[in-house]
């Protein structure tokens, strides 16, 4: 086989077989495929698109190109999570402990921020002390233990994605759905859960900027999963705006305690309820959402899913304190109030632009290198459809360096637009796909 001959293939539109799929991705893992040439087929397939046949076999032959993990000695259905990536986007902080709360075990990978969005990991090291550095077999014990535990990415879980993904990142092939769906369900797949729920985001500041692409995707994704013997399901939701308030690393962990606590933002709480329920339902722990999510209600109210964020924050050696008392976690110096500009309704976000001022305040990374500031952020005040009176709050920014802040309030002031006519408030939940 040659890899000349599989471009050609692809870039007439010809459907690769499996075992060509599974050459391409093997050689390229152990480098005999070179980059140009990979970069080409990337290219080929952006064009030309994917069969279902082929978008499974390349998901299947990226999961097994490293380790696949084996979860057998934790006890019970182990559930995973992923998102497909947002601008506030904390919901695994919230939701992992709530759902560990009803007994489901929470065995979850996570990633470090890039770009204009944060990852759970940094967010997570807000508290002091906290590691996700941490061997397979404490991560398992923890889960046995604990009921919950997150580690970091392991070299080994799909390194024909890790490489392929930096690939297709600088040769502008990332936003091509069988792409998408293949990298991101290789690395589920390879990790090992027994079922999958997915929150795929939608609008402007998520991956898929419209519905249509956003539920082919959750559709694909789902298909994936379920081919490959994993229960999947996926919920379509907002990210035309930042999910809740805040907006930075230690800031979205005070929102996420507060969430635990009974006190967070609707949208968000409806989105951990909504993602929660098919957890819960997914690992048998009650046959229907509704009664899962009143399950869920439950362990908020009598405070067990708050206990549970403390005891999993203590057994990955982090403060448990701070989860009691968050006016502990990492503080800016400067904390200012954004006034609006006009008086009206907020029109629209953008969205990925909110992400990009808490980047420039130093709360996101540049390249893979760069230190992050976890005290930086934004608290939003006003969201799309809310009224606005001129000088009054838009936002809180936190900073600690004053031309920073200054430029992310710029920014910040460009991405909302303020109409003077009343503006329906968005959906948050757009739809779910199970099958
Ligand atoms: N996230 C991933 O892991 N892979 C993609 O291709 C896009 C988003």
């Amino acid at each position: 086989m040659r890899m000349y001959d599989l471009i050609i293939k692809k870039r007439n539109g010809g459907v690769l077989s499996n075992d060509e799929i599974i050459y391409m991705i093997n050689e390229y893992t152990s480098g005999n495929i070179p980059d140009y040439q990979m970069s080409a087929m990337m290219m080929a397939i952006f064009f030309r698109g994917m069969t279902e046949d082929e978008t499974l076999a390349l998901t299947m032959a990226m999961a097994h190109s490293g380790d696949m993990l084996d979860l057998s000695d934790i006890r019970g259905i182990k559930v995973d999570k992923h998102s497909t990536g947002g601008v506030g986007d904390k919901t695994s902080l919230a939701l992992t402990p709530m759902v560990a709360a009803l007994g489901v075990p929470v065995a979850k990978m996570s990633g470090r921020g890039l770009g204009h969005t944060g990852g759970t990991i940094d967010k997570l090291e807000s508290f002091e002390g906290f590691s996700t550095g941490i061997s397979e077999e404490q991560f398992k014990e923890n889960v046995n233990r604990v009921g919950v535990s997150i580690m970091g990415q392991t070299a080994d879980l799909a390194p024909a994605d890790k490489k392929l993904y930096a690939l297709r990142d600088v040769t502008a092939t990332v936003d091509n759905m069988s792409l998408i769906a293949s990298s991101i369900m290789s690395k589920k797949l390879a990790a090992g859960a027994d079922a999958i729920v997915l929150d795929v985001k939608t609008g402007s500041g998520a991956f898929m900027k419209t519905e249509e692409d956003s539920f082919a995707l959750a559709k694909e994704m789902v298909r994936i999963g379920n081919g490959a013997g994993r229960r999947t399901v996926a919920v379509i939701s907002d990210m035309d705006q930042p999910l809740g308030y805040a907006v930075g690393n230690a800031l979205e962990v005070k929102e996420a305690i507060d969430t635990l606590k009974g006190n967070g933002p609707k949208d968000f709480m409806e989105l951990c309820l909504t993602l929660g329920s098919y957890m819960v339902v997914a690992a048998n722990k009650a046959s229907t959402v509704e009664e899962a999510r009143e399950k869920l209600v439950t362990v908020i109210e009598n405070g067990k899913a708050l206990e549970k964020l403390a005891d999993f924050v203590e057994a990955q050696g982090g403060n448990r304190e701070q989860v009691y008392h968050s006016e502990r976690l990492p503080k800016a110096s400067i904390v200012e109030d954004i006034p609006a500009p006009k008086t009206g309704y907020i029109e629209k976000i953008i969205c990925d632009e909110i992400g990009i001022c808490s980047l420039i305040l130093g709360g996101g990374r540049e390249t893979k290198e760069s230190e992050i500031d976890l005290s930086v952020g934004l608290v939003l005040k006003k969201k799309v459809g809310d009224y606005i009176s001129e000088g009054e709050a838009l936002a809180e920014i936190h900073a600690n360096d004053r031309e920073k802040l200054e430029a992310a309030k710029r920014r910040f002031l460009a991405a909302y637009h303020i109409s003077d006519n009343a503006v329906a408030k968005k959906k948050l939940i757009k739809g779910i796909v199970t099958e």
